[in-house]
C-alpha cells in the first residue's frame, strides 16, 4: 500500500505503554472514591444484599471493620446509610440523638479519627411509608395525596445537626425538597456547626437504577414513587437550575445521581459551576455490571476502572462507588 501522505497519525502516540501513558489526560485516584455503607439495627451479623454482590447490611461492629479495612485500602471517605429498628411517620430515628446512624458515627470517630464520615441525611430510611418527606394523605381513601416540603425540611434539618453532633465530617442531604440547603445551613450554624460542609445531592433524578439501593436500604416507597420531588430524567437545564440554588443556598460540595447514564449533567454542571462535583455511581449501575462480569460477559476489574477514568474525564472529582474498596486495592497494585 502506498504512503497516504497523512500528517496527522494521530496513532502515533498510541503505538506503546510508555506513550500512551505519557498522553493521558485523566487519572482515578483512591484518593476519590467515596464508599457507601450500610449500617442495620435488625440483624446480629452481616447480610449480603441479594442484588448487590459483596454490598452487605452491617452491623455496627462489623461496619466498622468494613470501614476500617477500606481506609487501609486507600478510600478516603464514606457515605454512611442507617437503617433503623422503629420506623414511624415522623421518621423520629433519624433525629434521634441514640439513633443507629448517630451511634455508628459516634463509634467510627472513635475507631479511624481521620476517615472522612459522611452521613445521607434523608428520611426515606426512617419513614413507615418510605417517602423522603412528611405526607399528607387525602381525607377520604388515606392515600398520600403529597409530600409536604417545608414540613420535611424541619425534619432534614433537625436529622443534618444532629449527624454533626454525633461527629458527621460532612452531612449530604439526598431528599431533594426545596430549600433545603439553605435550611440546613442556618440549623447547622445556629448548632455551632458553621465549618461542617454539605455536599448537597443538588440533581438527583427520579430513576429506576436505585431498585438495589431499595433493597440494601429497606427505604422503597410503600405506595407511589418519587417523581413529586426527584427530577425528571428527561431534564437536563433544570438539573443546572438545581444546583445554581443549591450554590446559592451554601452547598459546599454538590452531586449528580445516578452517574454513567448523566455523564452530560456532570460535564455541564462542573464547566458552569466549578464546584467539587461528586458523581454517584449508584446501585443499579454496580448490579449491572456486577451481574454481567458473574456471567463472564465482560471484565469486572476494567469495566470499572473504565467507568471510574469515565467520570474524570467527565469532570468528576469524586465518585461515589460500592467498588471503592476493590478499586483502591486495583490501584494500589498497579502503581506499585
Ligand atoms: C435516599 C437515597 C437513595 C439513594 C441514595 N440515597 C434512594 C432513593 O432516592 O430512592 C440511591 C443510591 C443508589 O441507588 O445507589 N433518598
Amino acid at each position: 500500500m502506498a504512503d497516504l501522505g497523512l500528517i496527522h497519525r494521530p496513532r502515533r502516540l498510541r503505538a506503546s505503554a510508555q506513550l500512551r501513558t505519557l498522553v493521558r489526560e485523566n487519572h482515578i485516584r483512591k484518593e476519590h472514591l467515596i464508599l457507601p455503607l450500610f449500617v442495620s439495627e435488625k440483624i446480629s451479623a452481616p447480610a449480603e444484599v441479594k442484588s448487590m454482590p459483596g454490598v452487605h447490611q452491617h452491623t455496627e461492629s462489623s461496619l466498622i471493620e468494613e470501614a476500617l479495612c477500606a481506609h487501609s485500602a486507600g478510600v478516603p471517605a464514606i457515605l454512611l446509610f442507617g437503617i433503623p429498628a422503629h420506623k414511624d411517620a415522623s421518621a423520629s430515628q433519624a433525629y434521634d440523638p441514640n439513633g443507629i446512624v448517630q451511634r455508628t458515627v459516634r463509634a467510627l470517630k472513635k475507631a479511624a479519627p481521620k476517615l472522612v464520615i459522611i452521613t445521607d441525611v434523608c428520611l426515606c430510611e426512617f419513614m413507615h411509608h418510605g417517602h423522603c418527606g412528611v405526607t399528607r394523605f387525602d381525607g377520604e381513601r388515606h392515600h398520600i395525596a403529597h409530600v409536604d416540603n417545608d414540613a420535611s425540611v424541619e425534619l432534614l434539618c433537625k436529622t443534618a445537626v444532629s449527624h454533626a453532633a454525633a461527629g458527621a465530617d460532612i452531612v449530604a442531604p439526598s431528599d431533594m425538597m426545596d430549600g433545603r440547603i439553605g435550611a440546613m445551613r442556618r440549623s447547622l450554624d445556629l448548632a455551632g456547626f458553621q465549618n461542617t460542609p454539605i455536599l448537597s445531592y443538588a440533581a438527583k433524578f427520579a430513576s429506576a437504577f436505585y431498585g438495589p439501593f431499595r433493597d440494601a436500604a429497606e427505604s422503597a416507597p410503600q405506595a407511589g414513587d418519587r417523581k413529586s420531588y426527584q427530577m425528571d430524567p428527561a431534564n437536563g437545564a433544570e438539573a443546572l437550575r438545581e444546583v445554581a440554588l443549591d450554590v446559592q443556598e451554601g452547598a459546599d460540595m454538590v452531586m449528580v445521581k445516578p452517574g454513567l447514564p448523566y455523564l452530560d449533567v456532570v460535564w455541564r454542571v462542573k464547566e458552569r459551576f466549578q464546584m467539587p462535583t461528586v458523581a454517584y455511581h449508584v446501585s443499579g449501575e454496580y448490579s449491572m455490571l456486577m451481574a454481567a462480569a458473574a456471567n463472564g460477559w465482560i471484565d469486572r476489574k476494567a469495566c470499572l476502572l473504565e467507568t471510574m477514568t469515565a467520570f474524570k474525564r467527565a469532570g468528576a472529582d469524586l465518585v461515589i462507588t460500592y467498588a471503592a474498596k476493590q478499586v483502591a486495592a486495583w490501584l494500589s497494585e498497579d502503581q506499585g
